[in-house]
C-alpha cells in the first residue's frame, strides 16, 4: 500500500446527496417512510411492519438480549430456512449457534482471511492497478463484483476461479437477494425454487470440495474442524448470501463517498476511519430483523411473542450525521452495522481484509469519479456503475 493514500483535495463539503439516491433508487417508497420513522423516536410501533428501533443503544440492548430471537416468525429464519436449510447460523440461536459459531470462527481468523484475499486478488489488483495507471476510465463496480464474487468462489471450494465464473456467480446471489424487499416476511414457492436452485449448485461445489478434504481449502478444514457434510454445505450457502454483495457494494460507495467530500486519507490508520465511518453512513445491510420470544419491552413500547422487532440500523447509524471522519463512534454505535452480540457477523473479519485490500491499491492512485449510475430493483443500495479513473482532473466530472 502506498504510504500516503490521497484523492483529489477539494474543500471539505458536508452535503453528499448520492448516497441518498442510492437508497432512493433501491427503495422509492420505502426509503423515505424508513427515514419518516426515525423522527418519531427511538422505538415505534408501526401497523403491518411491526415494532421499529431507530436508535443505536436500544437496537444494541435488543441484538444482545435473548428473548429477541432469529428463528421465530417474522424473523430471518422466516426468510431464509427454506432455502438454506433449519442450521445456518443466522436462523439459529442457543447452543446449537454457539456450537456451530465455535466451530466456524477460526476459519475467518484474521491471519486465515488475509492470505485467502492475498491469493485470490493478487492478480485482479494487480491487473486493476495497471489500467488505472495506465489512465483508463474503469468500472468499480464491475471490477468489485469480479473481486468479491472470487473471493466467495474460493471460500466455498472452487479451485480456479475464471472471471466468468466469479460474475456469474455475483450474479445468481444477487438475485436471490433482490427477492427479498424491505417489507418481505417470506419467499414465494417460485422464489424459493429459484432460490435452491443456485444454492443446490453452492452447495453441491461446497460438498465436493469437503469430501476432498484439502486442508488449505476452507471446506477442508470444515471436516477436520468436525462440522457435517450438511453443516458444511449450509455454511457455504450462507456465506454466499451474506458475504458477496455487501462487500461488492460498499468499496464503490466508499471511493464515491471520500471522492465526494474530498476527504484526504494519509496512510493505513485513515484508511481504516474512513471505511468505519463509510460503513456508518451506508450501512450495507439496512435492517435487522427479530422475532419476539416472551413478553418484554424494547424501549418503552411493550412486545408479544410473535411480535417482529426491524432494526433500522441505518436510521441508528446515520443519527449521527453525514460522512464526516472527524464523527466520534460512541459505544453503543460501534460497528452496530455488523450487528452485535451472538450473531456479530462471523464473516466481518473476512469483509474488512476484501476492503482494505482494494481500497488501498484504489486509493494508492489519485483517483476521481466520473460517471456514476444508481441501480434500482437491488435489496442493498449500490451503484450499478461508478466509473473511476486516476490523474489529474479534466473539466465536465463529476
Ligand atoms: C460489508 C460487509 C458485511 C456487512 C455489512 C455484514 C453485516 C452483517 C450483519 C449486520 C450481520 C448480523 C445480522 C443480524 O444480527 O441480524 C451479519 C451476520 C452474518 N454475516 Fe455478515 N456482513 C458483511 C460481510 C460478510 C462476509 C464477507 C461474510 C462471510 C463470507 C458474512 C457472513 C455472515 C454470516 C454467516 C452471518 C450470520 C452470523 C450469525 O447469525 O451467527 N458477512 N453480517
Amino acid at each position: 500500500m502506498s504510504p500516503h493514500l490521497t484523492v483529489p483535495s477539494r474543500p471539505a463539503r458536508r452535503v453528499p446527496g448520492h448516497e441518498t439516491r442510492l437508497y432512493l433508487a433501491a427503495h422509492p417508497l420505502v426509503y423515505p417512510l424508513m427515514r419518516l420513522l426515525a423522527r418519531l423516536g427511538p422505538v415505534v410501533r408501526v401497523p403491518g411492519i411491526g415494532v421499529v428501533v431507530n436508535d443505536a443503544a436500544t437496537a444494541r440492548a435488543v441484538l444482545m438480549d435473548e428473548r429477541f430471537r432469529k428463528d421465530g416468525p417474522g424473523s430471518p429464519g422466516d426468510l431464509w430456512t427454506p432455502v438454506l436449510g433449519p442450521s445456518v447460523l443466522l436462523n439459529m440461536e442457543g447452543d446449537a449457534h454457539t456450537a456451530l459459531r465455535r466451530k466456524l470462527a477460526p476459519l475467518f481468523a484474521p491471519a486465515q482471511v488475509a492470505s485467502l484475499v492475498a491469493e485470490v486478488l493478487e492478480v485482479p489488483l494487480r491487473d486493476l492497478s495497471a489500467r488505472l495507471a495506465g489512465g483508463e476510465t474503469v468500472d468499480l463496480v464491475d471490477e468489485m463484483r469480479l473481486m468479491a464474487g472470487a473471493v466467495i468462489c474460493r471460500l466455498i471450494g472452487m479451485g480456479e476461479v475464471s472471471p466468468d465464473d466469479a460474475r456469474s456467480l455475483f450474479a445468481d446471489g444477487e438475485r436471490i437477494v433482490s427477492m427479498v424487499s424491505l417489507r418481505s416476511r417470506g419467499l414465494s414457492e417460485r422464489q424459493i425454487a429459484a432460490a435452491r436452485q443456485v444454492l443446490d449448485r453452492i452447495g453441491d461445489i461446497a460438498e465436493a470440495a469437503y469430501e476432498r478434504g484439502e486442508e488449505t481449502t476452507v471446506m477442508g478444514r470444515m471436516r477436520s474442524l468436525g462440522l457435517s457434510a450438511a453443516e458444511a454445505r449450509g455454511a457455504a450457502g450462507a456465506f454466499f448470501l451474506t458475504g458477496t454483495e455487501t462487500v461488492a457494494t460498499f468499496v464503490p460507495r466508499l471511493i464515491a463517498l471520500l471522492h465526494d467530500t474530498g476527504t484526504r486519507l494519509d496512510g493505513p490508520g485513515d484508511l481504516d476511519r474512513a471505511i468505519e465511518e463509510a460503513m456508518r453512513v451506508t450501512t450495507p445491510t439496512p435492517v435487522m430483523l427479530r422475532s419476539v420470544a416472551v413478553p418484554a419491552r424494547v424501549g418503552r413500547v411493550p412486545v408479544r411473542p410473535g411480535d417482529r422487532v426491524l432494526i433500522v440500523t441505518h436510521n441508528c447509524a446515520r443519527a449521527y450525521g453525514p460522512f464526516d471522519l472527524a464523527t466520534r463512534h460512541p459505544p453503543e454505535l460501534r460497528r452496530i452495522w455488523f450487528g452485535a452480540g451472538p450473531h456479530f457477523c462471523v464473516g466481518y473479519p473476512l469483509a474488512l481484509a476484501e476492503i482494505r485490500a482494494v481500497a488501498a491499491v484504489v486509493l494508492s492512485h489519485d483517483v476521481r469519479v466520473v460517471r456514476r449510475r444508481a441501480a434500482r430493483g437491488v435489496l442493498i443500495p449500490t451503484y450499478a456503475h461508478l466509473w473511476i479513473t486516476a490523474g489529474p482532473e479534466r473539466t465536465g466530472t463529476g
